[in-house]
Formats: structure tokens, sequence, C-alpha cells
């Protein structure tokens, strides 16, 4: 139930949308080649949440609820941007620009209520011809479009997460790697990238397309802060030296490397327990930032400035899929600990056998300070785990992470109330809520 106490099933909301999804990303990710064309739809084919394409379109739902003379941004286009990616060649900008509706009345616009009648230069509109495109329920074809995308970068970072994180299994089944090798896995997840990429392009503002780029370096970067103080580093133990930089010492030639070593870079002597634990705090959500939230905000900022809303709008956007984003993560952070891999669909109490110290064991050790040398050396000693699991216990690290979820998932809702009040908009605090509720 939402705050009005009405039931709004945020699915139901945008089914129309949500049903055509996966056969639209489909469509974006064929190839010539019957392998790359199985590993790269892998993750698609099991039921995900898709919860990132879910708020995109309820997100753009709801600012197509915000009055057009509220909006100042009026470059809002609907040409539609079904054609397809083709690796014999894309078209060209002049060759979308010249496409009027009339040659491309889809269902959807008709569905819509959007006039196949009326010619648009897709590029540019101006501010008199928006209400016709404003209809009632409709959601732009370029926020469909990017719901589409958002699916695809994530997919294609599970992908290379589950390699990463040397996992076997996600949604219930064999994960990517597991099923098709580690090689593979990563191929597939460039491919995704580089039709995600493809069909950013396609979306044709400038804006989008630096916001859609960035979670892409986003997402690496957060996955390379969760190597969390170590180098890794294909030498051997003897070639870091006393800063923990890495000293590069050459292969013997011939030689190529397959196992990785990772090393720990030992923190500066001198400093205080407590100190010790903000950083690691600050930094812990700087990396769940950039590795989940990122995606997120930016993509629901992406929505607000496709619908040409003013820019406190956009920025309520982004800080709504900011805080909704570390609420999501710190949640999957909790989970790790109190879920089974059955429940989880995927491995679950895998973080610090991984040498991750997320939020849990993280707020343990504000009150143990001796956790910090077991967090310092990655959980590696033989009792490690065992005595981390137990800490988070004893002072309540998983409440203690549940209320601070809750408080993103607070600063969440506020975001939401700049948006007009709408079925889109009940559906978004439901489906913030129960983030915040999930089990998997
Ligand atoms: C899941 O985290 C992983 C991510 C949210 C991001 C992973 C990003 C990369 C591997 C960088 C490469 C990015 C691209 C775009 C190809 P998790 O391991 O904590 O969650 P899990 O339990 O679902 O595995
Ligand atoms: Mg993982
Ligand atoms: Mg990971």
């Amino acid at each position: 139930p939402n705050q009005q106490g009405s039931f709004q099933d945020p699915f139901s909301i945008v089914s129309y949308e949500m049903t055509n999804l996966a056969k639209s990303i489909a469509n974006l990710i064929g190839s010539g080649h019957p392998t790359l064309n199985r590993v790269s739809s892998y993750y698609f084919e099991a039921e995900g949440k898709n919860v990132r394409p879910l708020l995109v379109l309820l997100l753009s739902k709801s600012l197509l609820k915000i009055p057009v003379e509220q909006r100042d941004r009026i470059t809002i286009d609907t040409y539609d941007v079904t054609e397809q990616p083709s690796y014999s060649g894309t078209p060209t900008a002049t060759s979308l620009a010249g496409k009027s509706v009339d040659d491309s009345i889809s269902p959807l616009r008709i569905l819509h209520g959007i006039n196949p009648k009326v010619i648009l230069d897709p590029l540019s509109k101006p501010m008199d011809a928006l209400p016709q495109f404003d209809s009632v329920n409709g959601i732009l074809p370029k926020q469909r479009r990017l719901a589409e995308i958002v699916e695809m970068i994530h997919t294609a970072s599970l992908l290379h997460d589950d390699v990463i994180d040397l996992s076997d299994s996600r949604r219930g089944r064999p994960s990517g790697n597991y099923a098709f090798t580690n090689k593979m896995a990563v191929l597939a997840g460039d491919f995704l990238l580089g039709r995600a990429s493809v069909a950013i392009a396609r979306l044709r503002n400038p804006e989008v397309i630096e916001l859609l780029s960035t979670t892409i370096a986003n997402l690496v970067e957060g996955e390379f802060m969760q190597l969390k103080n170590t180098v890794v580093s294909n030498e051997p133990l003897d070639s870091i030296n006393n800063d923990g930089e890495l000293k590069v010492v050459p292969q013997p030639s011939g030689k190529v490397p397959t196992e990785m070593h990772e090393y720990r870079v030992t923190p500066p002597p001198g400093i205080d327990h407590k100190t010790n634990v903000e950083a690691a705090f600050e930094y812990y959500l700087h990396k769940t930032y950039l590795k989940t939230a990122a995606l997120m905000s930016k993509s629901s900022r992406a929505a607000a400035v496709l619908s040409g809303s003013h820019d406190d709008v956009i920025e309520n956007c982004y800080q709504f899929g900011r805080n909704l984003g570390l609420c999501f993560q710190i949640v999957d952070d909790m989970l790790d600990y109190t879920s089974s891999d059955a429940a989880f669909g995927k491995p679950s109490q895998a973080d610090l056998k991984l040498g991750l110290a997320t939020a849990p064991v993280l707020f343990a050790w504000m009150e143990r300070p001796e956790l910090g040398a077991m967090i310092g050396r990655k959980f590696s000693e033989p009792n490690d785990i065992e005595l981390a699991r137990k800490a988070v216990i004893e002072c309540d690290g998983v409440g203690k992470t549940r209320l601070m979820a809750q408080e993103y998932c607070q600063k969440a809702l506020e975001n939401l109330r700049v948006l007009p009040e709408s079925d889109a908009r009940s559906a978004l605090e439901f489906l913030t809520n129960s983030i915040l509720t999930r089990s998997k």
C-alpha cells in the first residue's frame, strides 16, 4: 500500500512497456553469431527484477504529468527510435532527422494518442507543438529506449561481475561465466555495451549521451574501488614496495600469467580507530554510489532531461535515483548476511569470503576496533570470516545497516514529492518502499 492507501502495482502501471522490454532488447542485441547471441541473451532469459527499467519508465510517466508550461527545456522529440542497429552500417543523423512521424506510425504512438498526422522535425520542436504529444499516459519512445539501454548496461556489468566475483549462479541459474566460460562472458558483456552505445548515440541528445557514458565509466570505477586497498597484479608479492606501490617487473618472455594475485596496500600508520572507520564508511558509500547508484541516478536524470523538465525537477530525479540506488545496494549487502543462496538466487554469505567489508561489518568495527586488522587483511586468516560474522551478530550490524538503508529510502521518497501526484508516482513510492523490504 502506498501513502495514500491505494495499492499501485508498479509493473501494472507500465505493463505495456515492460512486457515489450525483453523483445525490444532482443532486437537490439542480435548478431550474426549464434554463440554470441546465446551468451549475450542468456541473462535476459531468466526473470530478473528489472528494477532499473521499471524505475526509468515509472519516472518518465510521472514526469509527463508535469504541465507543459512548467517545463523549460523543450527539446522533447517523439520520433520512434525503433530502428535496429545493424552491423552492416548504421543510419546517419541526417537519415534519422529526415524521418517524419508519417513514415513511422507505430502502434505505440497511436496507443498513446500521439497524432500520427503531425510531422515533426525530430531534432527540435517548438513549444506549442508539445501538448499533442503529452498524451495522458504516454511515455516517450526515447524514454522507452532509455529503459532498455539501462538494462543492457546493467546486464553487461553482471556478466563481468560474475567473472570478477568467481560467481557460479545468477537469477537462480548457472552464471554466464560458469555456463559459457569467462572469456565468452566477458566478450558478451562487451558486446552488450557496444550495442547499448549504438542505442545511446541514437537518442541524439548530447546530455543524455554524456550521462549514460559516464554510468559505464562509473561502474568500472566502483568495481575498481571494490578491489579495496589492493593492488591486483600478475607480479610476485615481493615486487610490492614498502609504500604499497606496485613495482613493475617484466614477465619472462613467452609466459602469459593466468593467475591473479591480490596485494594489500597497508594503511598509513598512526591513524586512530574512529578516523579509520569514518574513512572506511566514506569509501564504502562512494564505491556503492559508483557501482550501483550511478546507473540509477544518471538514468533517472536522463529520463527527466528527455521530458524537458526544469532543472530543479531534473536534480530531484537525479537525487531520487541516487538515494534509491544507495538504499538498493545497502540492502543487497545486508541480504548477503541474512539470505540463503536459494532465496537470493545467487551465492549469499559471499562478501566476507571475497574479502569485502560492507556496511554490516563496518558497523561492527565501530564497536570492535580489533576487526580493523581482519578487514585490513581481507579476512584471509583461518578464523577471520567466522569471527567477523559473530561480531556482526553481536553488534547488530545487520539492524544498523537496515536503519541506514531506511534513511536513504526516506530521502528518496522526499525527492519524489517534487513530482505531481499520480498513479505512476504512487507506484514509485511503492517500489522505493519495497526495495527496503525485498528478500532477493
Ligand atoms: C554487482 O555487484 C555488480 C555491479 C553492480 C557492477 C559491476 C561492474 C563491473 C563488473 C564493471 C564492468 C562494467 C561494465 C559496464 C561492463 P555485486 O557483486 O555486489 O552483486 P551480486 O551479488 O549481484 O554479484
Ligand atoms: Mg557479484
Ligand atoms: Mg561484485
